[in-house]
């Protein structure tokens, strides 16, 4: 069965409309596929957030990026149900309460999710990551959802290979943003990840762009791969490390 082939769909996704529903305390969470917070993860990813910590018996989880904590309740959640573990979240502005703070928005969603035991680091990312690799830190999942540049998505990918245990997964959303899809695509190219959902895809220019795109998909019998990721993915993508190495210090390819 391919990887990305979930576990029976009702299964994850019902846990995670319930919990979401219960958590911000809004019935109609589900009935739209779009994110439901100003920042946060949309109701379709987040049940294959959801089943990959459980079928991967995940235990120690960071995430980049926390905002209303969606993907953080998710994973809570996820750990809880596998037998345990824990989370820790880099975030340099949960707590502030000036824009771009969100004045412990999330922190509330977590402990209104009943998940009180997590780990908040309030630092930028290019402060925080590299003390957890002085500190030796190692995780079997991180999630990348900071600040979507090219630079600071490659920092967080960078940082999360070193502090990822081999066999490891790493997710990163919002794929589709051209930054973000440039620096997964250097790591695709020069590290040893498995992907373990559909590919990821660059969000169209235009809807001509969109048009050919599709045409040429349908063309290369990836049509169906597409769909999927839009329907059950969105812009979520997770792959496996393999193992430990240096990208190369001559790389002659384009990515
Ligand atoms: C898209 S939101 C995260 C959404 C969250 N994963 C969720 O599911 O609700 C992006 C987050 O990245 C945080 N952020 C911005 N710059 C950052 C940085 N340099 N290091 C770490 N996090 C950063 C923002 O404060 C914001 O909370």
């Amino acid at each position: 069965m391919p990887q990305h082939q979930s576990m029976p769909q009702s299964d994850a996704d019902s846990i995670v409309r319930t919990l979401l529903r219960e958590t911000f305390q809004n019935e109609r969470i589900g009935e739209k596929s779009g994110a439901f917070t100003r920042s946060g993860m949309s109701i379709n990813e987040l049940p294959r957030l959801y089943e990959l910590v459980r079928r991967n018996a995940i235990r120690n989880v960071l995430e980049i990026g926390m905002g209303h904590a969606t993907s953080s309740i998710v994973i809570s959640r996820a750990l809880a149900d596998g037998g345990g573990g824990h989370l820790t979240s880099i975030d340099p502005f949960q707590t502030a309460q000036e824009k771009p703070g969100y004045a412990s928005v999330g922190i509330q969603n977590l402990k209104r999710a009943g998940f009180a035991d997590h780990k908040l680091i309030e630092l930028p990312d290019y402060l925080a990551l590299p003390q957890l690799v002085a500190d030796k830190a190692a995780f079997d999942f991180i999630l990348v959802d900071g600040y979507h540049s090219f630079d600071y998505t490659l920092l967080d990918i960078f940082y999360a290979d070193l502090l990822l245990r081999d066999g490891g997964v790493l997710c990163v959303h919002d794929s589709s943003w051209p930054a973000v899809y440039h620096a997964i695509r250097f790591m695709e190219q020069h590290k040893p990840y498995e992907l373990l959902s559909p590919p990821p895809y660059m969000g169209s220019r235009s809807r001509l762009h969109a048009l050919g795109r599709r045409i040429s998909l349908a063309a290369s019998g990836r049509l169906a791969g597409f769909r999927e990721r839009n329907r059950r993915w969105n812009t979520l993508v997770a792959y496996r490390k393999r193992e430990s190495r240096m990208a190369a210090e001559k790389v002659f390819d384009a990515y």
